[in-house]
């Protein structure tokens, strides 16, 4: 009897196994047929938690001591609570990491936002550019930076620098007017010592470049370089009555002191630019207009040199890195405090990560501006910052590629001017600006697919 009981039971157990572990294969097969996960969307974490062979495998192993379900209801619930206490823990580092952000940068700026208008590569038709001009105010803008290029109607012996495509007189009134009625400020830009390809690649003008084969700088040294670049401006301001400030460009003098002449100039670079600048500079200030001036030519100058340009000028300094951490030199800022009164920042909302560049990578720009906020709030109290200009390149030189044009990049200048006006960027103001332009909540602003090198 007892040994008929034992094999009975024997039976049975082995019965109950077989039935058991034939059901365990069907599951573990048919879920994973039934339920393909995209790799995308495989949890990153999975090796951490029991996949479902090992689950099988210690099943198997436990078989010999019993109490199967026990052991497999045990491991179900202990992988249910590993992944409730994960996602608990992604939940509040969220959290988190968007309340840290919130304080660290919530900063309002009520400076002017300027939206830079880089004329020189794809210029929009005027009746495009008024048309847009009510949702730069709609979005925060307070004025327009307009880097007319060859653009502009320039007459009499300078009609040969107008592109084919340039503006009439009357639509750049146009451009005033509803500028105007927008509430919006201009600010002209005219370069006047490098980036002068539209007026050097010309042979009439040809004479006055510091290298033969370079079109990009105008010679210092030349008598005709100052007058040439004065008249210039002359016929913008004749355009732009009552302007306040003027951009007189300045940046990137490659080839400053590379021509016979100025090599054998006893005064170095920065004296040379100086030379060259001051008397632009002063007739602007003879005429009651602030000039503005790009400031990397200066960054490295010692404080008593800044002073030569100090009480004639606003600099503006550029950055359009999304972290600008260590990009400025470390004493910049104090020398710039001592010797200048006002200056100006320029981010960018476009054309600013690769000559190339066909996509405008909108959470880059974001980051950018979020960090000009950051820099103005730590400055010198004695330096006022009038404005943030919101730079955006369409290519990098006259003769460059074209990069993102101005259509494809307004999503990303209501974002970064939001991000400016509002001093943050979190889920709910990206949502609130998502809906104004028509996108949906979702639309994502870090794309990284265009952005990577
Ligand atoms: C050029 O000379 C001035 C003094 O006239 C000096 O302050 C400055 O540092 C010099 N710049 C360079 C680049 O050597």
């Amino acid at each position: 009897m007892n040994i008929m009981r034992i094999n009975y039971t024997n039976v049975g157990i082995i019965f109950s196994l077989v039935v058991v572990l034939y059901i365990f294969y069907k599951l573990s097969h048919s879920s994973s047929e039934r339920n393909p996960l995209p790799a995308s969307v495989t949890p990153r974490t999975s090796n951490k938690l029991p996949t479902e062979s090992s689950i099988d495998l210690k099943s198997l192993a436990s078989i010999a001591k019993g109490g199967l379900f026990d052991v497999s209801l045990r491991q179900a619930q202990e992988t249910i609570e590993a992944l409730q206490k994960q996602l608990a823990e992604a939940e509040v580092s969220r959290d988190t990491v968007q309340k840290k952000d919130m304080e660290t940068v919530k900063r309002k700026f009520s400076g002017h936002k300027l939206v830079h208008l880089d004329l020189k590569g794809a210029p929009t038709k005027m009746t495009f550019l008024i048309q847009v001009l009510p949702y730069f105010k709609k979005w925060g803008a307070t004025g327009l930076l307009v880097e007319y290029e060859d653009m502009f109607p320039y007459k009499a012996e300078y009609e040969v620098l107008q592109a084919k495509n340039s503006y009439s007189e009357a639509e750049i009134k146009q451009l005033l007017e509803t500028a105007a009625a927008n509430d919006l400020i201009i600010i002209p830009l005219v370069q006047t010592f490098g980036h002068l390809e539209f007026v050097l690649k010309h042979k009439e003008f040809a004479y006055l470049r510091e290298t033969e084969h370079y079109t990009n700088s105008l010679c210092p040294n030349n008598k005709d370089s100052v007058p040439m670049v004065i008249e210039l401006i002359d016929q913008v301001l004749a355009l732009h009555p009552g302007l306040q400030w003027f951009h007189i460009g300045g940046d990137e003098v490659w080839n400053l002191k590379t021509c016979p002449v100025c090599l054998k100039d006893a005064r170095n670079k920065s004296e040379l630019f100086v030379h060259h600048m001051k008397p632009i500079l002063k007739h602007l200030q003879g005429k009651k207009v602030t000039p503005i001036m790009w400031d990397d030519m200066m960054r490295y100058w010692p404080l008593e040199y800044l002073k030569e340009l100090g009480p004639l000028v606003e600099p503006m300094v550029w950055a359009y890195r999304s972290d600008l951490t260590g990009y400025f030199p470390p004493d910049m800022w104090q020398r710039y405090g001592k010797a200048f009164k006002k200056i100006w920042a320029a981010s960018a909302f476009k054309g600013a990560t690769h000559p190339w560049s066909n996509f405008v990578p909108i959470g880059f720009h974001v980051q950018n501006n979020l960090y000009w906020l950051d820099i103005i709030s730590k400055l010198p109290s004695t330096l006022e910052v009038n404005g943030v200009a919101l730079t955006g390149w369409s290519r990098y030189d006259h003769y460059a590629t074209l990069c993102e044009l101005l259509p494809a990049a307004l999503p990303s200048l209501a974002f970064c001017l939001g991000a400016l006006s509002e001093g943050y960027m979190d889920e709910e103001l990206k949502k609130v600006i998502a809906k104004g332009l028509g996108l949906p909540e979702t639309f994502p602003l870090n794309v990284e697919r265009f952005n990577s090198k």
